[in-house]
Formats: structure tokens, C-alpha cells, sequence
């Protein structure tokens, strides 16, 4: 074996772990909720989870997923349009595109999948794509996949002008698409999705919305980001994840026309040359809709929890920055720093995560605390307080 690429990845370890840039897995041991056990250390606060309803646990849930692993079994073993899939995919299909107020809805592996699966299978030579500078990785990369031809380009983060004088720069193209996160994952701020929607019926133009951090977040019941701004009719294209708030384990799905989900049976390249989702984790997703339909009541009490969070944190002269998510990041600095404050907080029993350039700009590191409806005030007043003092 040639060792000259294994040496040089070791190099790069050796520089990041120098840095103090590396990221190092952690080992929980049991389910998660607001307290986990880490790595022999009982009742750590958990606030980097994207378990924003508490559902990852939740017995219902789990107990969803073992039955439908009792009744179906582990998987069907293939792709879907080889060898079919189980009838509760084609229930949590119908739950998701009602949920979302859409003709039909297709499930995949991931989001990730969705995302990178979605464009290249609808797009066509000529075709632009104008997408959110902050948007995920996983629309990055699926906007990079699509064909010759196809047009894309960057609006600033939020920035309505822009975004404007680009759909009047393309106003001949024969479609416009515009793509957006709900909530920014690293800002915990959310797009101006009113705006969006005005100016995308004003110039023809489809908007494609990745509400991962939203839903089950945002809104009145929780159908995300759309209902918070009243414009669910206004979306044309929905992805979103199983993996957060719906706490099903993984999974992610696009919802929107039939002329949509169906384009992605025949040509989405994720879709074609990968495995279904688990019945398990299908069935778990079903249940965590049912329960999110039932209690709309957590959403209210979360999104209470996360703005009383943020004012608090402002409250002890912490500035975290502004937004409606239940994700608050509070900006330190240097990549190093924030992950050695994440690493002090978890000292003192709190697990939050510090991100660090690339995956926020140089010089804007963070801690970002993701608030879920599991938490009671004393482990938000506590993790604060930890903030504070590992800080100084
Ligand atoms: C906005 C957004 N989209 C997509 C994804 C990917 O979701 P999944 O874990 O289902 O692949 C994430 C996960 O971090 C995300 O934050």
C-alpha cells in the first residue's frame, strides 16, 4: 500500500488537533433526552440536539418503531422501484403531504439525499436557480449537480434586493427557482419567507423550501417556517427532515406537486441507486406526526422556552444572536475558542457544540445551543450560568 496519502491525512490531523480544530466524536450511553449519560458521566444537560419536541424517546415513538420492525421486518433489502416498499411508506407519504398541505410527498434516506437527489432530476438547460448564500451544504451540493446548462447563482444572505434584480435579470429564463432554508442552522434565523413568496409570484418563479430546523419548531402548529409567516400555499417545493424535531432516527422527504415527487421517481439519482428508508423508522415518523398534530401545545411551550433562553442570555450580557428558532448561537470568536469553551461547559456537565471555520466564516466561531421542548428552566438557567463562568 502507498503510504504518501495516508501521510499526508495524518499530517492534517496532527495540524487540526495542534489547532485545537479537531472534532472528536462523543459516546452517549442510553437514549437521549435533556439529560443524557456521556461517557460514564450521568445527568449531562444536553443542548445540542436537534430533538427539538422530545420525541427521539418518547415511547410512543419507540414503541412505533418496534412494532413495525415486529411486522415488517428490517428493510426490504433494495431500491425501492426494483423491489417495492411496504405500505407504511405510502402512509407516512400521505402524512407528510398532508402535513405540508401538498399533492404528494416522496420519502428518501436523508434530507441530504432529498436535497442532493431533487435538483438534477427537475432542472433543465436554461433553467436558473437563485439560492440563499447561508442555504445547507446538502442544497449546495445538489444545486452543484445539476446539468449543463442550468443556471446558478448566490443571493445574499436574506437580501430581498438582490434577490429581486437577479429574478429580473433572468425574467426570460424558462423557469426560476427560488431556494431556501427555513431556519439557518448556524444563525438560528429564519428566511423572509413573506418576501419570497411576493416576489416570486411576481416574477413566475418556484420556491423550494428546506425547513429542517422549522419544522416542528415554527408556526402556530408547527408545520414550520411557511405557517409562521402565513404562506404555506405559497411554497411550491418542500423538503425537510425525520431526523430533527420528528425525531424518527433518519429520513428525509420532498413534498409538492405530483408532477414533482413523481419526476423524482423516475430520474432522482439518490432515489434510484439507494434503499429505501427502515419500515422502523417510516412507522416511527407516523407517530411523531400523530403527535405533533395532537399537540400543538408543545410547539407553543418550545418556541416560549427558546425566546425566554435567548432573553435570559441577554440578560447576563451574553449576546446571542437574534432570531424565532429554537437555535442560539452566541459568537466567540476564533475557531479554538469555541471549541474549548464547548469542552469547558462540558466539564461542567453541559453539552453544546462550538463550530468553527468551515463551517461558519473565520473569526465568527460559535456556540450553538439548540433548545428543545424536553428542557425545564433550571437547565437553561444552569447552562447560561456555565456559559458565563467558562467565559471568564
Ligand atoms: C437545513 C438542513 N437540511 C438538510 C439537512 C440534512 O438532514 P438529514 O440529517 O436528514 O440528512 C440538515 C441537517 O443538518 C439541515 O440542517
Amino acid at each position: 500500500m502507498s503510504v504518501k496519502l495516508l501521510n499526508r491525512l495524518e499530517g492534517a490531523l496532527e495540524q487540526a488537533e495542534e489547532n485545537g480544530t479537531y472534532k472528536h466524536l462523543r459516546f452517549i450511553e442510553g437514549p437521549i433526552g435533556a439529560e443524557i449519560q456521556l461517557e460514564g458521566r450521568d445527568h449531562i444537560s444536553l443542548l445540542s440536539s436537534n430533538d427539538y419536541l422530545g420525541l427521539a424517546n418518547h415511547p410512543e415513538v419507540v414503541e412505533a418503531a418496534r412494532d413495525a420492525l415486529l411486522k415488517y421486518g428490517a428493510s426490504t433489502a433494495s431500491v425501492r422501484f426494483i423491489c417495492g416498499t411496504q405500505d407504511i411508506h405510502q402512509q407516512l407519504e400521505t402524512a407528510l403531504a398532508n402535513l405540508h398541505g401538498t399533492e404528494a410527498a416522496l420519502t428518501y434516506s436523508s434530507c441530504w439525499s432529498a436535497n442532493t437527489g431533487l435538483f438534477a432530476a427537475i432542472c433543465e438547460e436554461g433553467d436558473v436557480i437563485l439560492s440563499d448564500a447561508l442555504n445547507h451544504a446538502s442544497l449546495i451540493d445538489g444545486i452543484r449537480a445539476t446539468g449543463k446548462g442550468v443556471v446558478r447563482k448566490v443571493y445574499k444572505h436574506a437580501d430581498m434586493a438582490d434577490l429581486e434584480q437577479k429574478l429580473i435579470e433572468y425574467q426570460s429564463a424558462p423557469s426560476r427557482l427560488i431556494v431556501t432554508d427555513g431556519v439557518f442552522s448556524m444563525e438560528g434565523d429564519i428566511a423572509p419567507l413573506k418576501n419570497i413568496v411576493e416576489l416570486a409570484r411576481k416574477y413566475d418563479a418556484l420556491v423550494v423550501l428546506d425547513d429542517s430546523h422549522g419544522l416542528g419548531v415554527l408556526g402556530k402548529t408547527g408545520r414550520g417556517t411557511a405557517e409562521h409567516f402565513g404562506v404555506m400555499d405559497g411554497i411550491d417545493i418542500f423538503t425537510g427532515t425525520l431526523g430533527k424535531a420528528l425525531a424518527a432516527g433518519t429520513g428525509g422527504f420532498v413534498t409538492g406537486p405530483k408532477a414533482i415527487t413523481e419526476t423524482l421517481i423516475q430520474k432522482s439519482r439518490p432515489h434510484l441507486f439507494s434503499n429505501a428508508l427502515p419500515p422502523s423508522v417510516a412507522s416511527a415518523g407516523c407517530k411523531s406526526i400523530e403527535l405533533l398534530l395532537e399537540h400543538p401545545e408543545w410547539v407553543q411551550e418550545l418556541q416560549e422556552k427558546a425566546l425566554w433562553f435567548r432573553n435570559h442570555l441577554k440578560s447576563l450580557g451574553l449576546n446571542p444572536l437574534e432570531g424565532d428558532s429554537a437555535i442560539v448561537p452566541v459568537i466567540l470568536g476564533e475557531t479554538s475558542t469555541a471549541i474549548k469553551i464547548a469542552a469547558d461547559m462540558l466539564v461542567e456537565g453541559v453539552f453544546v457544540t462550538g463550530f468553527g471555520f468551515p463551517v461558519v466564516p473565520e473569526g465568527e466561531a460559535r456556540l450553538r445551543f439548540q433548545i428543545s421542548h424536553a428542557h425545564n428552566k433550571d437547565q437553561l438557567l444552569n447552562a447560561a450560568a456555565k456559559l458565563k463562568a467558562c467565559l471568564r
